[in-house]
């Protein structure tokens, strides 16, 4: 008779069962069923009598059956936590939920930020006294509470609270549902604090028509816009239960606050339909601050105005170049838009860059160089940096342009300049690790290149390091980049590994590199080389269709034909004369961290590039100099880089002339096709931006490049710093033929010609500051 125990259980089985059934059925029948058989009932002429026939009859499922309906929430949330003024944190925090519902918002606000401790006052404000009844219920008797949380029967455009000023306010799926939006935004408008954050979850489409001449204060297009078909499915669906997914609402709050950060994404349990989070501020910012990352972004110094309130009077004079975002904001301001949403960030690291520049396409949104494939230890040899310097560098994976900051005495400035916006996220997603993550995070994330949790504490801990457009990458890329495959396993440098990787494992020598990665010693390491792992690479056949194949190089490692052709008669000859000498150079284990990890898919705590390493991390987190104890603020060498999202002319052309001490433009002119102006256009802007004595660092496949002869032609006095003969290394790739150095040759007194002032400061970005003045 043992089955009659089962008879209780399968009772309860199916009362819990009915519950969930009975949940899903009530939510079904108010939301999709009945609004379709309606009768044409009088309308009700007050929204709170629609909202109670809507959700009188459900009020007491609504929590449960909302999970998968509304997402984002959570996200929602704790990308507005992570932002929030941090001074404000710790009890005085003062939150309105607008549209609050039963209040789940609430609770869930305590996972991430414990309520009664944090906060001095919580609003719920809703129009529906039914959805409010549950939520006063809710907190009705939790310890704590009973003096912090109030519920608000009210409605949006008009409710009233103790305080003048809120330090957050959210909207979480309701303003789709408020017919008056125009004037509940304008609401919050009043009630936020100058250093407030407003949150918004909710659905919406948009299409590509709707933004354009505000393109820069939206922090990114990444999926906003969906198809017509979903589009106007859902908008229609929607519409049904008065839910209104018109654009028109999310234009409005991108209209009167400041864009901070932006993400559009699609539910995907239901069909795709199409929702997106979205934080901003007050978006009053003073002409001062367009003013200081206008002189961040060119080299100009930056004049502390003496009375803040007459900035013409001290920029009127001077003859400044302007950059591009000083440009687009003035454009904004004189619209009544807010600026473009780079300047609502917390760090000034990333310049204005203008996303629909069509060169940016080519790239299709990803990354290149997951690594940084040149050995900044050797630039450091050559050009002895120190904190006199302003150094302007390409940014590939951002490896270098970190060890330059992490030296001891770093340049006073650093300009990374890159075309494709994918290697600046890389770099900026670096920037803001430093500013907040545990040495051990940063090696998980870019030491291992793996990190299971990637996805929360790039919302809880770095986002408010980043542009909105780096988060919205991240947010898209994370997952696959840190959980999925690991980051040297992205970009197209993967291929170099994953190839590297087979060819030995085709050959039955994987164990062998595994032996060679753990040498210790230079003879061992030899041996190894020559009598396993060459033989197999340079196999006929892998030479054949990888080595030496065009399509192979320029796929995997980034060589195009123009450098191709300058490697000599034989690529091949030049792969030898590359990898030869390096196993004779030093150890693969200990210190050549570049060839590990091509080998290895990783870097060891001892074989990485010293920004990893403990020293790196105290350097580049402020804790080895600079402390300043008084105020706890720690200053960092990263302070001083700034990220260019651009053409090196570009770039070139809109620095303030003479300003650069050193340039290093890697192995970037062998793009350039010989009998074309690209070199002589490029050093010139160069020569503009570049001091006196001013130096250029460059590598070339070949030991003695087309364009040097253009350097000189123009001025530049050149030196190779290291030729690579057949046998030797120059460094610890060695994939270079030859280092140069051209240093920019002061002009001798005699030979000045005094050019007019009007004549060295011509061309479209060189214009007058007194524009500020309106
Ligand atoms: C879909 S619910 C979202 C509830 C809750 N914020 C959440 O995330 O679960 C939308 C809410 O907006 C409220 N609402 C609609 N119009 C309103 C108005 N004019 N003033 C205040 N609340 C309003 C509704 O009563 C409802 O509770
Ligand atoms: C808001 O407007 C309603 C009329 O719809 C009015 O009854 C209510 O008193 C107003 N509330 C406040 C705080 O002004
Ligand atoms: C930087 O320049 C100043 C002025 O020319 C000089 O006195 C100082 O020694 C330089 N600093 C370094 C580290 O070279």
């Amino acid at each position: 008779m043992y089955w009659l125990v089962l008879i209780p259980i399968a009772v309860a089985g199916v009362a819990i069962l009915w519950k969930e059934i009975h949940s899903v059925f009530v939510f079904c029948w108010a939301c999709f069923i009945r609004p379709l058989f309606a009768k044409v009932q009088t309308k009700p002429t007050h929204q709170q009598d629609a909202l109670e026939h809507f959700y009188k009859s459900q009020a007491h499922v609504y929590d449960k059956t909302r999970t998968v309906l509304l997402k984002g929430r959570e996200e929602c949330l704790r990308l507005a936590v992570s932002h929030l003024p941090q001074d404000k944190v710790g009890g005085n925090l003062v939150w309105i939920d607008v549209g609050g519902g039963t209040g789940s918002n609430i609770e869930y606000m305590d996972h991430i930020l414990l309520v009664p401790e944090n906060f001095k006052a919580v609003y719920l404000v809703d129009l529906s006294p039914s959805l409010c009844a549950v939520a006063k219920q809710r907190f009705a008797n939790r310890k704590g509470w009973e003096n912090k949380v109030h519920v608000l029967v009210a409605d949006a455009c008009n409710f009233s609270i103790e305080y003048s000023k809120a330090d957050l306010i959210t909207f979480s799926y309701s303003l789709s549902m408020i017919p008056t939006f125009n004037a509940a935004i304008d609401n919050a408008v009043s009630k936020l604090d100058t250093n407030g954050i407003i949150a918004c979850v909710d659905f919406g489409i948009q299409s590509s028509d709707t933004v354009i001449g505000r393109i820069n204060t939206l922090g990114g297009l990444k999926n906003r816009e969906s198809s017509w078909i979903l589009r106007n499915f859902w908008r229609i669906w929607f519409e049904a239960d008065k839910v209104y997914l018109d654009s028109a609402r999310r234009n409005y709050l991108e209209y009167k606050f400041g864009t901070i950060k932006s993400l559009n994404t699609h539910n995907t349990k239901l069909g795709k339909i199409p929702y997106y989070i979205w934080i901003g501020c007050d978006k009053s910012k003073s002409e001062l601050i367009l003013h200081r990352l206008n002189c961040l972004a060119t080299e100009s110094p930056y004049l502390a105005p003496s009375d803040s309130n007459d900035i013409a009077s001290i920029v009127d004079n001077s003859l400044v170049p302007i950059s591009k975002g000083h440009e687009a904001a003035l454009i904004n301001f004189l619209k009544n838009l807010p600026y473009p949403s780079i300047y609502y960030q917390r760090e000034i690291w990333r310049v204005y860059f203008d996303e629909l520049n069509p060169h940016y396409q080519q790239f299709k949104n990803q990354y290149i160089y997951a690594f940084t494939w040149e050995d900044p230890r050797e630039d450091h040899k050559i050009l002895k940096f120190n904190s006199n310097d302003t150094v302007l560098a390409i940014t590939s994976a951002g490896d270098n342009i970190l060890h330059y900051a992490s030296l001891p005495n770093p340049p006073k400035r650093i300009h990374a300049v890159d075309l494709n916006p994918a290697q600046n996220h890389l770099l900026e997603l670096k920037l803001a690790s430093f500013r907040c993550l545990s040495q051990e995070q940063i090696w998980q994330l870019f030491g291992e290149g793996k990190c299971d949790d990637f996805q929360h504490i790039l919302i809880d801990k770095l986002s408010p390091h980043m542009s909105s457009n780096a988060f919205q990458f991240w947010m898209e890329k994370g997952h696959k980049t840190f959980v999925k495959q690991g980051l040297y396993d992205t970009g197209s440098t993967r291929w170099a590994l994953r190839l590297t990787r087979w060819v030995f494992k085709a050959f039955g020598v994987s164990k062998y590199v595994d032996e060679l990665c753990q040498c210790t010693s230079i003879q061992e390491q030899k041996h190894i080389w020559k009598t396993k792992l060459k033989p197999a690479l340079f196999n006929p056949v892998v030479s054949l269709f990888l080595v030496g194949n065009p399509l192979f190089l320029w796929k995997a490692l980034g060589v195009p034909a123009n450098q191709a052709a300058m490697m000599g008669d034989s690529v091949l000859r030049y792969v030898v004369d590359t990898l030869d000498p390096l196993i004779e150079r030093s150890l693969i284990s200990s210190d050549n961290y570049f060839y590990y990890l091509c080998l290895q898919g990783r870097y060891t705590r001892d074989n990485c590039p010293d920004y990893l390493s403990s020293k790196g991390y105290k350097y580049l987190t402020g804790r080895a100099t600079n402390n300043n104890h008084s105020t706890g603020e720690l200053s960092s060498p990263i302070d001083n880089i700034r990220l260019h999202t651009d053409f090196l002319n570009d770039v070139f052309a809109r620095l303030l002339s003479n300003s650069l001490t050193i340039a290093i433009i890697m192995d970037h002119m062998d793009w350039f096709d010989p009998n074309g102006l690209d070199a002589h256009k490029e050093i010139s802007a160069l020569k503009q931006a570049l001091a006196d004595n001013g130096r250029v660092l460059l590598r070339s496949a070949a030991q003695y490049p087309w364009y040097i002869k253009t350097f000189e032609s123009l001025g530049f006095s050149c030196e190779p710093a290291a030729i690579r003969k057949s046998g030797k290394s120059i460094d610890r790739i060695n994939m270079y033929a030859s280092t140069w150095v051209c240093t920019k040759k002061p002009i001798s007194p005699l030979s000045l010609t005094c050019p007019s002032p009007s004549s060295t400061t011509t061309g479209p970005s060189r214009r007058r500051m007194s524009s500020l003045k309106i």
